[in-house]
């Protein structure tokens, strides 16, 4: 069940502490573009270094790369987007709303309209009545093909200078498989993963972050043979689901969405999603797709290069390819969606609070002196400095304790460390946990030990 209203509160929470705001507002705003906050850029910060180094570091199968956003216009005639990666456009001529016409008839009719042709979807509105939900005239254009990427000019001469801003990391990857192979002793199965923006021109984005037109991605192409394809896909997808509950998200909000065979992209013989239950609804997360040698063989056949790969004694052949592909800006959304909690306490108020993992939790620790004064804030800027080992770490000594406490606890800080005049006496701290709200008493010399077991080994 689709919760707009809690929607409304995490998106208000967000713009309210720095997470995530509404992009170029001192312009009136620019459609669906988001900035990242001061706290929000920590959090997809954490979650970019974990990925990469649980799916990049810690594999002995895998090598990162970081490609350009400008890649080679060829790529994207290889790859299919400049003839496929294509919506149904339609336009409202009365109110000039711009809206998927697929979407449009599915909603209305409550049917699917997957590989229906332009000429059908617009037969099907005429013939069902189907008005403008912004403005409830019907006059609408015809419906027609919408290609998703944007395209840009390159002040070059002589050549021809389209460009387009890549639509997924993935083609960066195919391009440098070749370099990667002749560069490193890698040893298939391998993988190459990279983390990047991609940016998409999406005919109706929307839902706060979710559907936007420039994202991030930490995609995986996943070299092997092509007998192994079906075992490796159960491992593969074994992972992202432990990935998904090491974020925090919990497993009974994560759904696994198998495409229909019809329903696949041009590259794929097999994808299967992973769903959240955002407060809008269940919906695409990540996803796993067998690519199979689709992409080298197209790159192979536009460049004229062998993309070859030899086993010792064997002949050289074109690797098959699984794609875990999660998007960074998507695991923001579900981490804050999960966490977002809201408390009533034993004292009859109320708390919001985000239950955050604490290797995602924007401040890792918040240290407060009780007082502006006698030489306590002096002795919190000093712990401060101890615990920046764990990250983000913030000085916090505005209004009542209490008042600190609810403010950390609204952006996730998993612990909260009081500085008062016992610790100039005998060198203890007040330690504070974010979920139980239990305080405790511990000495100075053990603080970063005690922290490091508790939260963030
Ligand atoms: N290389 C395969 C690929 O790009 P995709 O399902 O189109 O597959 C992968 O995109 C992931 O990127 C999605 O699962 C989602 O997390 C994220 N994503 C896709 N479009 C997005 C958009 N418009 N805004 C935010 N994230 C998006």
């Amino acid at each position: 069940m689709a919760d707009q209203k809690l929607m409304e509160k995490i998106v208000s929470l967000c713009k309210r502490r720095g997470i995530i705001f509404p992009s170029s507002e001192i312009y009136g705003g620019f459609a669906n573009s988001y900035t990242y906050g001061p706290l929000g850029s920590e959090i997809k910060k954490n979650i970019k270094d974990i990925w990469w180094q649980r799916f990049v570091r810690n594999r002995e199968d895998m090598v990162g790369i970081d490609g350009p956003i400008l890649l080679h216009p060829k790529t994207w005639e290889a790859s299919g987007h400049v003839a496929g990666f294509n919506d149904q456009l339609i336009d409202c001529k009365s109110c000039r709303a711009r809206l998927r016409a697929d979407h449009l008839v599915e909603e209305a009719l409550h049917i699917d309209c997957e590989g229906l042709e332009d000429k059908d979807v617009s037969k099907l509105i005429a013939e069902n009545d189907i008005k403008c939900p912004k403005c409830g005239i019907k006059d609408f254009t015809e419906v027609r093909k919408f290609n998703l990427m944007f395209s840009t000019e390159m002040a070059k001469t002589g050549e021809d200078s389209l460009a387009y801003l890549r639509p997924e990391t993935a083609q960066a990857i195919f391009l440098e498989y070749k370099n990667v192979i002749d560069s490193t002793r890698v040893k298939l199965p391998f993988g190459i993963g990279q983390i990047g923006k991609a940016f998409r021109n999406e005919i109706t984005p929307g839902n706060f972050i979710f559907r936007v037109i420039e994202f991030e991605q930490m995609e995986i192409e996943y070299f092997i043979h092509e007998k192994d394809w079906k075992e490796l896909f159960e491992k593969w997808f074994d992972e992202m689901k432990q990935w998904c509950t090491d974020i925090g998200l919990p497993v009974e909000n994560c759904h696994e969405y198998e495409h229909a065979e019809e329903k696949l992209s041009h590259y794929s013989k097999r994808t299967v999603d992973i769903e959240f239950d955002f407060p809008f609804g269940k919906k695409e997360l990540y996803g796993l797709a067998y690519r199979t040698d689709f992409d080298l063989s197209q790159h192979e056949k536009f460049s004229g290069q062998k993309l070859r790969w030899r086993d010792e004694g064997g002949e050289p052949f074109i690797p098959h390819v699984l794609e875990p592909t999660f998007g960074v800006d998507r695991s923001v959304l579900a981490a804050i969606c999960a966490a977002y909690t809201e408390e009533k306490l034993e004292d009859g108020s109320e708390r919001v609070v985000l239950k955050m993992k604490p290797i995602i939790a924007p401040v890792k620790v918040a240290v407060f002196p009780l007082m502006k004064k006698d030489g306590m804030p002096e002795k919190a800027h000093e712990i401060l400095k101890k615990l920046q080992i764990f990250g983000a770490v913030q000085y916090d000594d505005g209004g009542a304790i209490g008042k600190r406490y609810r403010r950390h606890d609204e952006i996730g800080t998993p612990v909260c460390v009081t500085v008062d005049y016992d610790t100039l006496e005998d060198d203890t701290v007040t330690i504070r946990d974010r979920d139980s709200m239990k305080q405790e008493r511990v000495n100075m010399k053990e603080l970063v030990n005690i922290l490091n077991e508790r939260y963030f080994e």
